[in-house]
């Protein structure tokens, strides 16, 4: 990935601007990511798939793209800042914002997001794996039940896509959004929302796209309607490569490796004297996190004895994620998180662990 991004660095055309072989080569790049990403999430149109810079950029483009002042939107009490801050402007704006709370285990029951919806609900945005928990949420049971009845579906695979397989051909959801550099394995600085055809959003950001130039007006089709400006053609480069590594290997492999690791962590931390795990037990119950805290100790300090005593580098705090800390009672101080991927090894999980378990010795 790294090498393809070096590569398409020295070569960097601008995609779609012009004839000539440098420009051709960058959007082809940016058409071979994206038939990729077609393909790895079940959809027979590439074209839907936005490329933004970041989960963020794609959250704030479905939120603001399709809400307006007199609107209901329905969340859960586990998202991330990237779509309670968005959703908290369009607050703001008129629009009313019901977040259903979680349970201790940091898991939103289908029937109490189902029983929040309203008359006046336009959309229902939530995440599918909690960042914080890990805890999968039932995404599923909500976007068929507001497919039903008419409401838009906004899913935050920022911790999923690449990580657990999501195939839009039979789970309905109208708006996706996800990282590139996470699960996807990409570089920083990539990312995307997939927009179902049909659905009306209006574009946060409107301007050059190297199409239909004699009009002064955005064009409406696919995917230049939401890509304005120069991509990011030389990350969308490495991207491209790491989706032919994911389809390679196939999600369901890299799941059934991930599941194996958590169940190794959870194991392992359960035996582990004053450590106190958040989340789901079951490690089938959530995405390639692990959240846990050791007592008597901030869990910043933690990650920082982690880090100089072994070389282990985890997340520690907030996550992003206040209200998902609140919902499992861990709110301000955080938690310790660790996520095993595709390249973990159980060798590390051993390192892991066995520095844990030294962590309350003052030094060494
Ligand atoms: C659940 C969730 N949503 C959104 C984001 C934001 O992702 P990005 O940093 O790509 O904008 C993250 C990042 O950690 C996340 O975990």
């Amino acid at each position: 990935m790294a090498k393809a991004v070096g590569e398409a660095l020295l070569r960097a055309g601008n995609p779609g601007r012009s004839g000539h072989a440098l420009s051709i080569r960058s959007a082809r790049d940016l058409f071979i990511a994206r038939e990729r990403l077609a393909e790895l999430f079940g959809c027979a149109e590439s074209s839907r798939f936005v490329f933004t810079e970041n989960a963020t950029a794609a959250l704030n483009q479905a939120i603001k793209g399709v809400l307006r002042p007199g609107d209901h939107v329905v969340t859960t009490s586990v998202e991330h800042n990237s779509v309670m801050r968005p959703l908290r402007r369009m607050e703001e704006a008129g629009v009313r914002v019901t977040a259903v709370p979680a349970g201790k285990e940091g898991v939103t029951e289908a029937r109490d997001v189902i029983a929040a919806f309203g008359k006046a609900t336009r959309l229902v945005a939530m995440v599918h794996a909690s960042n914080v928990s890990g805890a999968l949420q039932p995404v599923d049971a909500v976007v068929a039940e507001a497919r039903r009845r008419g409401i838009l579906t906004l899913i935050d695979a920022a911790q999923t896509a690449g990580s657990l397989p999501i195939d839009l051909s039979s789970l309905p959801v109208d708006l996706l959004a996800a990282s590139g550099h996470k699960g996807l394995l990409g570089p920083q600085g990539t990312g995307f929302l997939f927009v179902r055809e049909g659905v009306q959003i209006v574009p946060l950001i409107e301007g050059g796209t190297g199409s239909r130039s004699e009009s002064d007006r955005q064009p409406e089709f696919f995917p230049d309607a939401l890509e304005s400006g120069t991509r990011n053609s030389v990350g969308v480069a490495g991207l491209a490569v790491s989706l032919a590594w994911i389809l390679r290997k196939g999600v369901g492999a890299i799941r059934r490796g991930e599941v194996a690791l958590v169940d190794l962590l959870l194991r392992g931390l359960s035996r582990t004297p004053g450590v106190t795990v958040y989340g789901p037990a079951d490690p089938l119950l959530c995405g390639s996190v692990v959240s846990f805290r050791v007592e008597g100790m901030d869990p910043a300090e933690v990650g920082v004895r982690l880090e100089k005593r072994s070389g282990v580098l985890v997340r520690a705090g907030l996550h992003c994620s206040p209200n998902g800390h609140r919902a499992l009672g861990t709110f301000p101080a955080g938690t310790v998180r660790v996520s095993p991927g595709p390249f973990t090894t159980r060798a590390e999980i051993a390192t892991f662990l066995s520095a844990l378990r030294k962590i309350r010795a003052p030094s060494g």
